[in-house]
């Protein structure tokens, strides 16, 4: 896998109309290409935000953020439309149609694009064989289960051939076996076609098993960065430990009892969350 970096984002600044604090503040970071990538942060952190200025869906007030070194901020109208066919996202509530079949969903961002009819068909139904949804073609959404759903949605995000799949709480929706099998498809499409995936999430389990660097927002600001391993095992930021917490048994799955007599610690350090505990739960 190349390491050059895709997309890069310099001082990005973004203050909503009204807010008193900014939703993002100086992020500088770049994500490599091929990367699966995690952004994490508790909630009004920023990271929807952040993950929307990649689209575009959001302007920053300050900074840069390119694409293959293409500054997306100076694009044009049909820069900007054809931007958003380069990248892909997926939701957590899925946004389909509920009138419209899983092939008119998936149709749909061609027939906007104006693709010829005859081209149509024929990409629709290979995104739907890469999400395993053959045979599902003439369904309506209701008839889906909320995995069914999410894979409408990913074939949906990847029927320009988007070169970036943003990801939003995308298996938040799900139960955890369900969560599974859209995070394998995800890994497996992300090794196939080489996609560059940046993802949030709340599930830290999700971080664990999917991505290769995590990238931790509190108030708008980078806290914390780096490969999930280094991050998980040696969380800093306090934002990074309150998130990781749910994912910490308090007895380690594995390895050597615990002494009977609790070892003293202070509550103002880290030393509950020892990296030895969270690697265990790893
Ligand atoms: N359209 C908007 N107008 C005004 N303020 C907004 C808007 N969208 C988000 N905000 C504010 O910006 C901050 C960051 O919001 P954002 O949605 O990016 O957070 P988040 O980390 O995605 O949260 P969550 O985990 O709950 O989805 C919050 O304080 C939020 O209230
Ligand atoms: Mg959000």
């Amino acid at each position: 896998m190349s390491k050059a970096p895709h997309i890069v984002f310099e001082t990005i600044g973004k203050t909503y109309a009204g807010a008193p604090a900014p939703a993002l503040d100086e992020i500088s970071f770049s994500v490599a290409r091929g990367e699966m990538f995690g952004i994490i942060g508790r909630s009004g952190a920023g990271k929807s935000t952040l993950l929307r200025t990649i689209n575009m869906l959001e302007r920053p007030d300050t900074g840069r953020i390119t694409i293959e070194g293409r500054d997306i901020g100076a694009l044009d109208e049909n820069g900007l439309v054809a931007l958003r066919r380069r990248v892909g996202m997926i939701f957590q509530h899925f946004n389909l149609l509920s009138a419209k079949t899983v092939f008119e969903n998936v149709a749909l961002p061609l027939r906007v694009a104006g693709v010829p009819a005859q081209d149509i068909a024929p990409r629709v139904n290979e995104v739907l064989a890469l999400v395993g949804l053959e045979g599902k073609a003439k369904v309506y959404p209701a008839k889906l289960s909320g995995g069914q759903k999410q894979r409408v949605g990913i074939a949906r995000a990847l029927v320009h051939h988007p070169e970036i799949l943003l990801c939003d709480e995308a298996t938040s929706a799900l139960d955890p076996e369900t969560t599974e099998q859209i995070l394998a498809l995800l890994r497996d499409i992300h090794r196939k076609i080489g996609l560059t995936v940046v993802l949030i999430t709340h599930d830290m389990a999700v971080i664990r098993e999917a991505c290769d660097r995590v990238l931790v927002l509190d108030h708008g600001r980078i806290v914390e960065e780096g490969t999930v391993w280094d991050v998980f095992t040696e969380p800093r930021a306090e934002a990074t430990i309150a998130l990781l917490r749910p994912l910490r048994p308090s007895v380690p799955r594995s390895g050597p009892p615990r002494p009977t007599q609790s070892a003293p610690h202070s509550s103002a350090t880290l030393q509950p969350e020892t990296p030895r505990h969270v690697a265990a739960s790893l």
